[in-house]
């Protein structure tokens, strides 16, 4: 169903022929008011759902007092944000910017900083880090940089859930390793229970960083506040962005104070980053995620894959999940990008990653109610 009316846009999205002008909860709505199930969350963006009271209400509480300031100024907001991440992530220092891909660039300049000549950065086969310089040539997939060499040099691969393979990649000049927790746009990969744990050690025992990217497993998306934390361990470096404003831009590098005070005044900065209209909604963001509503992420996750068990779909060859962060890989003989396509016409929004991999990241606000939609909604569409 995707088509290209792209009449003033750059040709760098292969749109659906569907327009929302609205949002409310868990759902969409299109020019003729008809209501669409979002199980895409704009990609991991939109946890709490669309207008969330309170959130709208801290926007218009800003926006009314103070919408731009530049950085150059002090901002309680942004120290009071800071405070939040700094005690859940139990990292020391945050800089503020507007996206996932800039909170890389600034991990990726902060690993070299400190590195003090080390500048190497590994990364692992089929990871996605953005697509400015500097997180493109950390995300370690040939079809990205077709086009767009020379990439930034100092950047080496490693294949993903292998701690050997790094050990046998560093030398003298590596800075840092830099990972997803889980890989997303690969189709959902997730490694075995002590990768992390084995790349921490690695890097104690070598003096390199680890830097996390935790863009979209982050801000309780794996029924965690951050997707390291299952394993239990502490990078150096972890980026943020997608959900930390539900959908407002803002984007963050949380890091150690090891790190951060390689970083002095005109090393790194933005004219938008940490802006305070983003950051009241943070703020709110943040509170929301109390261990109550990564309860309430873990139930719904846990029915959501019960039901998609239970309903034995032979088209479906694995189900690969953490929280609400859902891989379906489908049959060879069917193309995933079709069943989306179905599915929206069938009134329900979910994405496509990797290898023929149907991608779910709900809202964290989703009901059972919404679930079996969803389910009865995908017999009739596998069908
Ligand atoms: C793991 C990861 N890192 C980085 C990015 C890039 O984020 P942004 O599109 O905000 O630049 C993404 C986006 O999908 C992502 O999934």
């Amino acid at each position: 169903m995707s088509h290209n009316k792209l009449t003033y846009h750059v040709n760098t999205y292969n749109r659906f022929p569907v327009e929302f002008i609205k949002g409310n909860g868990a759902y969409l709505f299109d020019k003729e008011d008809n209501k669409y199930l979002d199980f895409l969350s704009g990609i991991a963006v939109t946890g709490f759902g669309h207008n969330k009271p309170e959130l709208v209400n801290a926007a218009k509480n800003q926006i009314e007092n103070l919408w731009h300031v530049s950085n150059l100024f002090e901002s309680s907001p942004q120290e009071e944000l800071g405070k939040k991440l700094t005690n859940i992530s139990k990292l020391d220092k945050v800089f503020f910017c507007n996206s996932g891909t800039e909170a890389n660039e600034a991990a990726i300049k902060f690993a070299r900083k400190w590195g003090n000549g080390r500048s190497t950065i590994i990364a692992a086969e089929g990871s996605f880090h953005g697509r400015t310089f500097g997180s493109l040539s950390a995300s370690m997939q040939k079809k990205l940089w077709n086009g767009f060499e020379p990439l930034t040099p100092g950047f080496v691969s490693v294949p993903y859930n292998n701690i050997d393979a790094i050990k046998n990649k560093i030398d003298e000049s590596t800075a840092a390793i830099m990972l997803e927790p889980i890989q997303g746009e690969s189709g959902i990969i997730i490694p075995d229970d002590n990768y992390l744990q084995g790349v921490r050690k690695i890097c104690n025992d070598n003096n390199i960083l680890m830097i996390v990217d935790e863009i979209q497993t982050g801000m309780g998306r794996t029924g965690k506040f951050f997707a390291y934390q299952h394993p239990d361990i502490l990078p150096d470096i972890i980026t943020i962005a997608k959900g930390i404003a539900n959908g407002i831009p803002l984007g963050a590098t949380i890091c150690s104070d090891k790190v951060a005070s390689a970083i002095t005044p005109g090393n790194h900065g933005s004219t938008f980053g940490g802006n305070p209209v983003a950051v009241a909604i943070a703020n709110n963001v943040v509170d929301l995620l109390t261990g109550q509503t990564l309860n309430n992420i873990n139930e719904i996750s846990n029915y959501l894959k019960e039901q998609l068990q239970t309903s034995n779909f032979t088209s479906i060859k694995e189900i690969r999940n953490k929280g609400l962060m859902f891989g379906l890989e489908l049959d060879k003989k069917i193309d995933a990008k079709e069943i989306a396509s179905a599915l929206l016409k069938n009134k329900i929004i979910v994405g496509t990653a990797g290898n023929n991999v149907l991608r779910l990241l709900p809202p964290f606000i989703i009901t059972k109610e919404q679930v079996d939609f969803f389910i009865e909604t995908l017999k009739i569409v596998l069908k």
